[in-house]
């Protein structure tokens, strides 16, 4: 049974959610699910942009069936060859063995490598445009948002950006397909912060060049490979992708990000979290052990300020702390001002540790007070946390 809707007269939505995946590429959980989208141009010639993942092919080639209705496909456009987007490449070419392939010189080359297709193809870069009859395709190459062979495309005649993984989110479409249709900003944008910060936060330099592509472009939608569509407000997440690619945080606030063994660890952090809450200051505590990674890269990129709290543990920082400290550094965090708060009982060397793992990042200003609990607070500990709030107040309100 064919599940279509139109995003203009000629452009049809013929995607799918799945809500029953567990985790996204094998790491990210999506507890709201995905949408893999996926969209065809009826024109002379007709185009599907980008297909799906294996796990949505059934109501996919539905869709896509219907959407054609009987008439022959022409081109498949393949934007980004992460199989999420172009798992059902062979079944279609089966199916629609005419249809010429469209992609960029390095698509070309990862799809021999996925899936060994011979075929034919078109190669396009920045500036080709392909003809489908009243409908033109022009394509502008996006590379490493998120992988090398990016490219995107806009339709000149509805003036519809083909965005591939850019400004998408995680979180089933759930029959809704504009983001004007929905409370975007409740319901998606915490899935948004987390899908760009995780999946695409490392390459904040490509994702400014691609918002300078883009800002060029005559567009009246956006259509990512995931979540829904901008027909209008397009500033909400244009604003956002360039707070986010420039690591600049959204707000002025504290991350705390906490490892506790026993507790202790634990009410050190909330000793300091209700001193600035006194304050005024915005905190959210995160216990390392228990949140998934993925939301706590996200909340990095939302604050301006992060403290971190280990136990010492085999001499070193708590596993589940480290873990995330090195994703934080691969992702390429910058300009955020830092505290530590560690804990050991006999050596506490964990606070010096999570600094030295900063190492690789750019413009970090590391606050200068170091706050060290041997076992549980004392007088001295406590007294040390107020200096800490003392000295984060004054980095916000500078
Ligand atoms: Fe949704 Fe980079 O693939």
């Amino acid at each position: 049974m064919k599940n279509l809707r139109n995003i203009t007269p000629d452009i049809v939505y013929i995607g799918a959610d799945d809500r029953r995946l567990a985790l996204f590429e094998g790491v990210y959980s999506i507890p709201k699910g995905v949408s893999y989208n996926s969209y065809v141009i009826l024109d002379e010639k007709n185009a599907l942009i980008d297909t799906v993942d294996k796990a949505v092919a059934r109501p996919f080639m539905e869709n896509l069936e219907g959407a054609l209705d009987g008439k022959n496909l022409d081109y498949i456009v393949l934007h980004h060859i992460e199989p999420d987007h172009s798992a059902l490449l062979f079944d279609i070419i089966e199916k629609y063995p005419d249809a010429v392939i469209v992609t960029s010189a390095q698509g070309e080359k990862l799809i021999k490598q996925f899936f060994n297709i011979e075929h034919k193809y078109i190669i396009v870069g920045d500036g080709d445009t392909l003809s489908l009859g009243e409908h033109e395709l022009v394509f502008k190459t996006a590379p490493m948002v998120h992988w090398p062979e990016v490219i995107v495309s806009l339709d000149t005649k509805d003036k519809v950006l083909f965005s591939a993984d850019a400004f998408g989110t995680f979180g089933a479409l759930g029959g809704a397909l504009f983001a004007d249709e929905v409370d975007f900003e409740r319901e998606y944008m915490s899935e948004a912060r987390r899908y760009y910060t995780n999946i695409v936060g490392k390459y904040g330099p490509q994702v400014q060049s691609l918002l300078k592509k883009a800002g060029a472009l005559d567009f009246n939608y956006i259509c990512p490979l995931h979540g829904p569509v901008w027909r209008k407000d397009f500033s909400n997440i244009i604003s956002k992708y360039a707070l986010w690619s420039s690591y600049t945080p959204e707000k002025a606030g504290v991350m705390i990000a906490y490892a506790s063994i026993y507790t202790n660890t634990e009410k050190a952090v909330t000793y300091l979290a209700r001193a600035l809450f006194e304050r005024g200051i915005r905190c959210q505590v995160f216990d390392v052990s228990v949140v998934p990674e993925s939301e706590l890269i996200s909340a990095a990129f939302e604050y301006s300020n992060i403290v971190l709290a280990s136990v010492t543990y085999n001499m070193q920082v708590f596993p589940t702390m480290e873990s995330f400290i090195r994703e934080l550094v691969c992702h390429n965090i910058q300009n955020r001002t830092l505290s530590f708060i560690e804990n050991g009982s006999w050596a506490p060397v964990s606070a010096k540790l999570m600094k030295e793992l900063f190492a690789p990042c750019k413009n970090m200003t590391y606050l200068d007070t170091t706050v060290t609990v041997k076992s549980a607070l004392n007088d001295d500990s406590r007294l040390a946390l107020d200096t800490m709030c003392d000295e984060i107040v004054k980095s916000i309100m500078e």
